[in-house]
């Protein structure tokens, strides 16, 4: 598997935030002629293209096989991969981990990557902890650029969204994953495009019963992956 910076940073003292917006240019000025992800990565490194670089220690590119038949994409880097500048090694990138193996799918063979490539956070009110918090609709547009060129360079046969935030920035916002999750849907990024449920769901389940059902649900959306994979590779 490709991997990005992989320094384990703390957040760094950055200056206070101002209520106005300081982004500089668009993402897509950043984008290089020629891509490559090794290039995508390196531009996207100085992307001010919207307000949450400002809070956020770095940018999160995607990671894996730069012509992987699979790619994955979630909602943003949580605290984790805002520390550790790779996408989906905290807890919900560990159940994911998990899954993808229970489903027989190799992660270094997959593309993984968000449609925000920056941590979008508060402070927990009591205690230290940074609390995710949903991106934006102008985040998420500010932010395309990046997928868009990903999926160009990658160019994968099934694209895979990662919950509600990504399948409905890829899929238009009247997608819902509860009714249309694991059935292949028409698109226009990849052959095939599915969407399932966000790893992190199933981390926040009510109970051990319930938590075991969803991820067998959640396994049994990617075992349909990987049969769509293999279909298209025997294209
Ligand atoms: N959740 C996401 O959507 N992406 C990550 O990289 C980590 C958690």
């Amino acid at each position: 598997m490709q991997s990005s910076v992989n320094s384990t940073r703390r957040p760094s003292k950055k200056p206070p935030v101002s209520s106005e917006s300081e982004t500089t240019g668009t993402a897509a000025s950043l984008i290089p002629a020629k891509p490559t992800l090794t290039s995508l990565r390196r531009a996207a490194s100085h992307c001010k293209a919207c307000d949450l670089w400002k809070r956020a220690n770095q940018t999160v590119f995607g990671e894996g096989m730069p012509k992987a038949t699979i790619m994955l994409v979630g909602e943003q880097p949580g605290d984790q991969e805002d520390r550790i500048g790779r996408p989906f090694v905290g807890p919900a990138g560990k159940l994911l981990d998990q899954a993808l193996i229970e489903a027989g799918i190799d992660r270094a063979d997959v593309y993984v990557t968000n449609v925000v490539k920056h941590f979008k956070w508060s402070r927990a009110e009591r205690g230290k902890r940074r609390i995710h918090k949903k991106p934006r609709y102008s985040e998420i547009h500010a932010c395309r650029p990046w997928l868009d060129s990903e999926l160009d360079v990658v160019k994968p046969e099934v694209l895979v969204c990662l919950g509600a935030s990504a399948a409905q920035a890829l899929l238009g916002r009247g997608f819902r994953v509860t009714r249309q999750r694991g059935k292949p849907v028409e698109s226009s990024f990849a052959p095939v495009v599915i969407a399932t449920v966000h790893p992190s769901s199933i981390l926040r389940a009510p109970d051990e019963k319930s938590r075991h059902s969803e991820m067998k649900a959640f396994v049994d959306d990617l075992k349909q992956v990987a049969r769509l994979a293999k279909d298209r590779r025997q294209n």
